[in-house]
């Protein structure tokens, strides 16, 4: 029987730790480096130093094993693994649209210097295409004589809230390789995921570092696309919400990504579809992806359009105005804050001199340091206690549950905006509430 490869991970924010913690799961050994000393401390003790579900258990679990290391130490992780997987993060460059490598470029700097053995160099962060060639060369002047160091290219879909179930049940797993025994070692460090059989994708780097950008462009366009219907819908008195349930009993369409709203948020979408733009016109074939600006304009307009419902519904200028904003995270089972439209609209909002009140079950803390100017409550009561419109921004399920009747007790006015679509629009018009949503007519 073949010995299980070793397995390190670089970098522990939501991917890097669900990878550790899940091949760990699986049966490997496993260390996990990090530059950041308190965020190894946290993991260690079994923290985990954001809110992602069940993640938090199968950290407990896995840490009981004994498989399962977190260390700040880049030569303990060089001596110890077989396969690296470099998990840092790709954020959007501040003042360019372009990624910014500089995580990357210095994880595989790390790791290159140190290694002096054969092992392999696993990429899963969302790079621009190319990076791995980039680095294929770069590891080769940083090597010590005598290392035999490859790369490879994995890229990863988990999403924030099911990080767990999409790393130990993915769709499908792409190995970007050069050679054989980079595929076989990709296939000994995921062998229960292939016994289990997910399908896999073997092919060059390049195009294993396409296929995510690829993934998450068609994902925030086939969102855009529902919400562009949503205009459409409001200029012509239509309803976005019947007209998406109709297209998604084609299957060739399908209904999933296709729920009209706010739009999309969060650490991947917005950045991944701007460098995507950005490499594009790097590589001289722009017009190819031109309709992802689009993409990303009918996303921010919905921002804007809520508003627009908060102040309609208010039927007046905003200063003043007392409004609920229900939500912060990007999306429920989240407390991610970056690009969140539930966060963008409470500022406009604020920045219009409503007196705005934010609550989110989970991501108060991190909106707070976001933005400290507004106003945070702790509870759902709390925050819409006194207020003239509620405006829901991140379907969470205790607000899509909440009783309209229970809620209306505390406001001063029962005005309602449904930037999600997620709330039965019959009980809260039974309980006397006025209710508003994107792309819906006033009075449906
Ligand atoms: C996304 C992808 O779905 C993952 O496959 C990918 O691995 C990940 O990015 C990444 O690049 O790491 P995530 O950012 O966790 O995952 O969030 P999603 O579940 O994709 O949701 C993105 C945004 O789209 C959220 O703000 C959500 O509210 C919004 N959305 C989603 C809609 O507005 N309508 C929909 O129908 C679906």
């Amino acid at each position: 029987m073949n010995i299980p490869p070793r397995i390190t991970v670089i970098g522990t924010g939501y991917l890097g730790a669900t990878q550790a913690v899940c091949m760990a799961h699986l049966g490997y050994e496993v260390v996990a480096v990090d530059v950041d000393p308190a965020k190894v401390a946290a993991l260690a003790s079994g923290k985990l130093p954001f809110f992602e579900p069940a993640l938090d258990t199968l950290l407990v679990e896995t840490l009981a094993t004994g498989r399962l290391r977190f260390t700040t130490d880049f030569d303990l992780a060089a001596e110890f693994g077989d396969v690296h997987f470099i998990c840092v993060g790709t954020p959007q460059s501040s003042g360019s649209d372009a990624a910014d490598l500089r995580y990357v470029d210095a994880a595989f700097g790390e790791l290159a210097r140190r290694v002096t053995r054969k092992a392999l160099l696993v990429g899963k962060s969302t790079v621009p295409v190319g990076t791995a060639d980039r680095l294929a060369e770069r590891i080769v002047e940083l090597s010590p004589a005598g290392a035999e160091l490859e790369l490879a290219w994995n890229p990863e879909f988990l999403r924030e809230g099911f990080a767990v179930e999409d790393t130990l049940r993915p769709d499908r797993l792409v190995f970007g390789v050069r050679s054989a025994w980079a595929e076989q070692m990709l296939r000994a460090a995921y062998s229960p995921l292939l016994a289990a059989g997910t399908p896999v994708v073997v092919a060059d780097p390049a195009t294993a570092e396409l296929v995510k950008v690829a993934a998450n462009s068609f994902l925030a366009t086939k969102i855009s696309f529902i919400n562009a219907m949503a205009e459409v819908c409001e200029a012509a008195g239509a309803d976005v919400s019947l007209l998406a349930k109709a297209l998604s009993y084609d299957d060739r369409i399908g209904g999933r990504f296709l729920k009209p709203g706010l739009g999309f948020g969060g650490g991947c979408l917005p950045k991944d579809i701007r460098a995507f733009r950005a490499r594009a016109e790097e590589l001289g074939v722009s017009a190819a992806v031109a309709f992802l600006h689009e993409v990303d304009q009918i996303n921010l307009r919905r921002r804007s359009r809520t508003v627009d419902l908060v102040r309609e519904l208010a039927g007046r200028s905003l200063q003043g105005v007392r409004v609920a904003a229900l939500g912060a995270a990007f999306k429920p089972d989240s407390d991610d804050v970056r690009d969140a439209p539930a966060l963008d609209v409470a500022r406009l909002l604020y920045l219009e001199g409503a007196s705005v009140v934010v609550y989110d079950p989970q991501a108060n803390a991190n909106a707070h340091r976001a933005y400290p100017d507004l106003d945070y409550a702790d509870t759902l009561g709390e925050a819409v206690d006194g207020a003239d419109v509620v405006v829901l921004l991140t379907e969470w399920a205790e607000f899509v549950t909440a009783d309209p009747e229970d809620m209306g007790v505390l406001v001063a006015q029962r005005r309602i905006v449904d930037g999600r679509g997620a709330l039965d629009v019959a009980r809260y018009r039974a309980a006397g509430w006025e209710y508003r949503a994107l792309g819906r007519p006033a009075e449906v």
